[in-house]
């Protein structure tokens, strides 16, 4: 479906790597990506696959150093983020592109009311004189479903309760009117009844303002029910994208297949029928040659550990990163075999 739809950010081989003392961290490895207008693309993985360093990448808010974007390029509807100068990032993340994380309370500051943050964010980016920012806050509010919202505009933010604290952070974001909005785990820390409303309002702003949403989380549930699209992250790499339904029916990739085996089914009987994929993910300072997923494949042949697999489009808009799929395989044993002789 949102083939057809012209992407509003496309990643191009981007790679983002930390300069520590340990070694240099390959957080984000080669990724490519497009985020269509108004779609809610998907990024799972585990714990440490990059997905907030990609994030973070878009926002170029990446702390340099020890951090750097240090081969490829991020369009944003077609201009270049990677060599934008910081004043013109800063126009275009308060207008344009806008960032919702997990724990509102780092985000939120916790000296002013909710009121002063929004209107101030408002009248910033918008223009406007006090008594109109002021106005337009409370209808954000409001639109966010915060209860007598012009009462509460002098509450501080500790005087809310998760959700309608993270419902508050959603309307900061949507004071700029994003056109993409990247939200981080943004219900994780919440209780599942507040989560689902939270991501039922998210879809409607979506619905509403044609607004395209990176919806990162480690909760392969989350995106089911609320993602377009889904990529699937491992140690800096995506290794599957497609859209929602196939990535759920048909998993190519051993890797989002175990993930999904991963998820506590409403039928099975015992938590410890769970399936978990066996090993941790690799250390990026110095990863597994090859796929990095064959120390822990149940698939892995011997070539899996000796040539990186392309990327490839198995059928319209799905994409895998497995020696499994494609002529590959068959290439390099062709390949090696002429080197031998
Ligand atoms: N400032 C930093 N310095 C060094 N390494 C970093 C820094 N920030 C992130 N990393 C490393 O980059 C890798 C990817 O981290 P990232 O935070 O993107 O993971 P994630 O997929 O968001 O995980 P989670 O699901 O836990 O949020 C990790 O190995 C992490 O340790
Ligand atoms: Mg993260």
């Amino acid at each position: 479906m949102s083939e057809k739809k012209k992407p509003i950010l496309e990643l191009q081989d981007l790679h983002t790597y930390f300069y520590t003392e340990d070694g240099v961290v390959k957080a984000v490895d080669g990724v490519d990506l497009q985020v269509y207008e108004g779609e809610v693309l998907g990024l799972v993985g585990e714990s440490g696959s990059g997905k907030t360093v990609t994030a973070m990448s878009i926002l170029k808010l990446i702390p340099q150093p020890p951090g750097k974007i240090v081969k490829g390029d991020i369009l944003y509807k077609g201009q270049s983020l990677v060599n934008m100068p910081e004043s013109e990032l800063r126009t275009l993340r308060g207008n344009q592109l806008a960032v919702v994380f997990q724990d509102p309370m780092t985000s939120l500051n916790p000296v002013l009311t909710i009121g002063e943050q929004i209107a101030e964010a408002i009248r910033l980016h918008q223009g406007l004189n006090d008594h109109d920012a002021q106005l337009t806050t409370i209808k954000l509010l409001e639109l966010v479903g915060i209860p007598d919202a012009a009462k509460r505009l002098g509450d501080y933010p500790w005087q809310f309760s998760g959700g309608m604290r993270q419902r508050v952070m959603i309307a900061l974001a949507l004071s700029c009117n994003p056109d993409l909005l990247i939200a981080d785990e943004p219900t994780t820390a919440l209780d599942v009844t507040i989560q689902a409303q939270v991501l039922d309002l998210m879809q409607q702003l979506r619905d509403k303002f044609n607004m395209s949403i990176i919806l990162i989380t480690h909760d392969i549930g989350v995106i089911a029910g609320n993602a377009d699209r889904v990529a699937v992250m491992y140690a800096g790499n995506i290794v599957e994208l497609a859209d929602v339904i196939p990535i759920f029916k048909e998993p190519k990739h051993p890797y989002t297949q175990g993930l999904l085996g991963a998820i506590p089914s409403i039928n099975s009987k015992r938590s410890d029928e769970l399936v978990t994929i066996p090993g941790t993910i690799p250390n990026l300072i110095s990863p597994p040659s090859g796929c990095r997923f064959h120390p822990r494949c149940s698939k892995a042949m011997p070539e899996c550990s000796e040539v990186r697999p392309d990327y490839i489009e198995i059928t319209p808009g799905h994409y895998v990163r497995c020696l499994l799929y494609g002529t590959q395989l068959e290439n390099y044993k062709i390949e090696k075999k002429a080197e031998l002789k």
